[in-house]
């Protein structure tokens, strides 16, 4: 198996440049599934998912060329199936994104029920009740859900429990065709939301509101292949940025909009780190002790989940105290327990991380428990005194293109190495 191995204490800066969204591209690819031709999509990155998604579009009857590393060319005129299998759904729950588009261009889906993964069980009941309040009618058989609409689509009202990711995306797509104006809300409001709905709107789709919590889709009778650049990834420069927050030498970070992290760049601000904003990216640098703040993630524009194991780490070496709540996910602290393995002092008591700083880490062995998390362990290995090994590092390859060479290119100490598998005892 793969590991990556980090030697600590090494200067690291320099310049480094992210790709597409994971977030945004695994849902745009799966749009192109309404608008039958042959669709581009540029800024996309080269990641296990966007692969596994590409075989779902496959398994779906798309026909998909790799142009360049980060450009899909998508014709989807040639999908005649509305069934994805469990075995890919299982390797990326995020292929239930395809459930509104078939449901939109078939009038029915068969996709498998996702399972659950490492940081909570991952539930579609808010994508089943929405879709039902537009005429969606669902049975679950053998662990497919089959989505059928014997009477078409037609707009409703939906106001959403959670301002859910997944659900605002499917509802979204599902009611691009439908008779009259769907509304969503308490609609999620990422970034990425927007950038979906931007592509649909490019598509022909009449949908406003996107990043409010309110937004209407009027349904319209077809959608024509586009070209769309996927928005940059916040999240991948959020890990970078908190790298450079970590090491303290300055890192500029390229190719994503400062302001879809407004809030993840003003707490680390608070927390002592200097971020410079420009044109699409920022230089960071820290001179000063890290502060401890207190964190609790939420939906956008609040603290993102997605940054909670790269801010604790930051925060296991902070000058004092403080508590990261976890209000997403109902077990996302599983990174905790690995990094008290390197030396951190972090309690959990149920949605809550009391974290007390640290002088530092030493380096162990470790286990990646989610691609954050993976990415979060790789951080606190680049200033562990000594060597840390990350292993089960297939969550980072999921989310992050190249980040061993993104880090060696910042003048880390780090390598991917395959070790034997150690036998199962
Ligand atoms: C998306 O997941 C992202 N994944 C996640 O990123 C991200 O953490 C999450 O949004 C929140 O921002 C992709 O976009 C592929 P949700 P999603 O629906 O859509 C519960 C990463 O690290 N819920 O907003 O699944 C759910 O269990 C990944 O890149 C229901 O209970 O997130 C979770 O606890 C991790 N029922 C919470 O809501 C539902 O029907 C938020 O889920 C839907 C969700």
């Amino acid at each position: 198996m793969d590991v990556i191995r980090i030697e600590g204490g090494h200067r690291v800066e320099g310049v480094v440049r992210v790709e597409g969204a994971k977030n945004s591209a695994l849902k745009l690819m799966a749009a192109t599934i309404m608008a039958p031709g042959v669709n581009t999509l540029t800024n996309v990155p080269n990641i296990s998912d966007v692969h596994v998604m590409g075989k779902v579009l496959k398994r779906l009857g798309a026909q998909i060329d790799v142009l360049d590393e980060h450009t899909l060319r998508i014709d989807t005129s040639t999908v005649d199936s509305w069934e994805t299998p469990y075995e890919l759904v299982a390797q990326m729950r995020a292929s239930t994104a395809v459930l509104g588009p078939l449901i939109s261009r078939f009038g029915r889906a068969t996709v498998a029920m996702p399972g659950g993964c490492n940081i909570g069980a991952r539930k579609i009941d808010m994508h089943i009740l929405g879709l039902q309040a537009l005429g969606v009618e669902f049975d679950l058989d053998h662990g497919d859900i089959n989505a059928t609409a014997p009477h078409g689509l037609i707009g409703d009202t939906v106001t959403l429990d959670f301002a859910s990711v997944g659900a605002t995306e499917n509802l979204m797509m599902a009611s691009v065709h439908a008779k009259g104006v769907t509304v969503i809300d308490n609609a999620a409001r990422e970034p990425e939301i927007v950038d979906l709905a931007n592509l649909l709107n490019e598509m022909g789709a009449k949908v406003h509101g996107a990043g409010s919590p309110v937004i209407e889709i009027e349904g319209v009778d077809e959608l024509h292949p586009v070209t769309h650049e996927v928005v940059g990834d916040r999240i991948e420069a959020g890990t970078f940025i908190a790298t450079a927050g970590i090491v303290g030498t300055p890192i500029e970070v390229c190719g994503f909009e400062p302001s879809h992290l407004g809030l993840v760049l003003r707490k680390y601000e608070q927390m002592g780190i200097t971020i410079e904003r420009g044109e699409r990216m920022v230089r960071v640098y820290r001179d000063k002790p890290l502060a401890s703040v207190d964190i609790q993630t939420l939906p956008f524009p609040g603290f993102p989940t997605d940054m909670q194991a790269q801010t604790m780490c930051l925060l296991a070496l902070g000058s004092e105290s403080c508590v990261i709540t976890e209000n997403v996910f109902e077990n996302r602290f599983m990174f905790a327990s690995e990094l008290q393995r390197m030396g951190a002092d972090i309690r959990i008591e149920g949605h809550h991380a009391i974290v007390h700083g640290v002088k530092g880490f030493s380096g162990a062995a470790v286990k990646s428990p989610d691609l954050r998390g993976g990415a979060a362990l790789v951080m606190a290995g680049l200033v562990a005194d000594g060597t840390t090994v990350v292993s089960d590092i297939y969550h980072i390859d999921r989310g992050y293109e190249r980040f061993v060479e993104k880090l060696q290119g910042l003048g880390a100490h780090v390598e991917r190495v395959t070790v034997p598998d150690t036998p199962v005892i």
